[in-house]
């Protein structure tokens, strides 16, 4: 699909790396497989309070009700090569796209963007984190997902040679 041939590499970013980032690549990670679309996959948090924690029970149980298994993943923090090593670093709302810009190495070649940038009408949203919130907030966050990794398979077909290969 590319001049290298490789999968596209997408890295998911929020706060905690325990709610919304793991539900975003557990999405990706299920609708990429259905679609026969290569990826490469993983997603990671800003902060380092959760580091090698499971994902949040309630997203793990609204991932199920939904048919997807997040439960093996495991919290990590962003690494300075993330940023040379992914093709897009996709934060999940707009306080975590500012600090990955304000983190991201001068030599850092990832294209740094809002996963709901590619839903129509919804640029510049977040996915509200529902991590102080109950099953609702879960389930408004993964339906926000669902839309933003849709709007971002269309941008992935249309520009398969951004890939590093
Ligand atoms: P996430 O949610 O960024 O979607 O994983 C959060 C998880 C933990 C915290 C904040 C947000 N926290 O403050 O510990």
């Amino acid at each position: 699909m590319t001049v290298q041939g490789g999968p596209a590499r997408i890295l998911f970013v929020c706060l905690g790396n325990i709610c919304r980032s793991p539900l975003a690549e557990g999405v990706m990670r299920a609708t990429a497989i259905d679609a026969a679309f290569p990826v490469e996959i993983d997603s990671a948090g800003t902060g380092d309070w959760h580091i090698g924690k499971k994902p949040d029970p309630r997203a793990i149980a609204v991932a199920a009700r939904h048919g997807i298994d997040i439960s093996a993943q495991r919290a990590r923090q962003i690494r300075m090569s993330d940023f040379g090593y992914y093709d897009r670093m996709v934060a999940l709302d707009a306080s975590v796209l500012r600090d990955l810009r304000r983190l991201a190495p001068a030599d850092g070649t990832a294209l740094l963007e809002l996963l709901l940038d590619h839903v129509p009408h919804r640029p510049g949203d977040d996915v509200a984190d529902p991590y102080f919130g109950d099953d609702t907030a879960f389930e408004a966050a993964l339906s926000d997902i669902r839309l933003g990794i849709d709007g971002l398979l269309r941008s992935l077909a249309e520009s398969p040679d951004q890939t590093k290969g």
